[in-house]
């Protein structure tokens, strides 16, 4: 199976709907965090953004950030109530923001936390809980200490990054600890990390028989035909994908335009997704440049379909 991973800012609802009109073989979706806070929107808000006649495209997990069971706890059983039968826990974020407040990534050096949080939620909340974590804040063997504890839970399945926080998104990841991971754990396990091709997939899947669950984030945002090719082993001609491509970023474009008012905002957030998908194309770095000079709506376009056109 196939998980797209949460990539806050760019895997929202209307992504995550329109990618399997486009794209095959992503199975399911963690959503980007959503935050238990006490200053969290009202809580309609955030669950509007999960009902179920609203998230038609690649099913999905919603992911909640929080330290205080509490919150946790409320935020998870409204998730249900509305349909989620399964909630993620983000053990893994590592800005520094969020390291500080002792949530995310920090609050992996905490065992004790991490124990005291699951004995109060694990009894009050009603759907099943799924959790997502990195192998430390500062030192890759911190998670070791916590396999144990998750074992004394049933959860639905531990998702591993085998980064520390302070790698952020770059350095190696750490096959061996992860390897110690998959041998403490009595749960099912899904790798995430890095997966960029059908060979990169085959190299972790010889070495950890066991895992049959994958999850791709910034491989899948710059070549959404990934899971296709890792899956069913075929690939469409260049051309052929240049327009699929040009299909889906145009509907992504016209749905963003009907929630983002504002030239700058719409721009913006095409930007962001260009950050990502610019790698899709050979001179990536040389389209990324000419769209991040533009400022306006109509000048975006232009400068997009000039891109496309050229492309196709
Ligand atoms: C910009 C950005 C935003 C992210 N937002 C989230 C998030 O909201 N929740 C989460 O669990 N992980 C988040 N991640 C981490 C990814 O889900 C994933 O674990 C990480 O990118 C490694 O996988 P990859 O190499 O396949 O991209 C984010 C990553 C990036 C680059």
């Amino acid at each position: 199976m196939i998980y797209l991973a949460p990539v806050q800012g760019i895997t929202d609802r209307i992504y995550r709907n329109l990618f399997p009109v486009y794209f095959k073989g992503v199975d399911m979706a963690i959503a980007p965090f959503i935050s238990s806070s006490k200053k969290m929107k009202p809580v309609n808000n955030l669950l509007r953004e999960f009902y179920p006649d609203r998230n038609t495209g690649i099913p999905t997990i919603p992911q909640i950030m929080s330290s205080n069971p509490d919150d946790f706890t409320l935020l998870a059983n409204a998730l249900y109530d509305i349909g989620c039968g399964t909630v993620n826990w983000n053990l893994g974020c590592p800005f520094p923001m969020v390291v500080k407040k002792g949530r995310g990534a920090g609050m992996l050096c905490y065992p004790d936390k991490v124990e005291s949080f699951l004995e109060k939620t694990m009894p009050a909340i009603k759907p099943n809980l799924s959790i997502k974590l990195r192998i430390g804040l500062k030192y890759p063997d911190e998670v070791l200490q916590l396999i144990p504890i998750f074992n004394q839970y049933p959860l639905y399945e531990l998702i591993i990054h085998p980064r520390t926080a302070v790698q952020m998104y770059e350095g190696e990841v750490d096959l061996d600890i992860f390897e110690q991971c998959l041998n403490l754990s009595k749960h099912r396990v899904v790798y995430n990390g890095d997966i960029d091709s059908l060979e990169k997939l085959e190299m972790l899947s010889k070495r950890f028989g066991s895992i049959k669950r994958w999850m791709i984030g910034r491989g899948l945002l710059a070549n959404p035909f990934l899971a296709e090719k890792i899956k069913f082993d075929t690939e469409k001609p260049y051309h052929e994908k240049i327009k699929i491509m040009k299909a889906f970023h145009d509907n992504l474009f016209n749905e963003y335009s009907k929630i983002l008012s504002g030239s700058s905002h719409i721009t913006n957030k095409m930007k962001e997704i260009w950050t990502y998908m610019g790698n899709f194309f050979e001179n990536g770095e040389k389209i990324r440049k000419k769209i991040n000079k533009t400022h306006h709506r109509d000048n975006y376009v232009d400068v997009v379909n000039k891109v496309f056109d050229e492309l196709i």
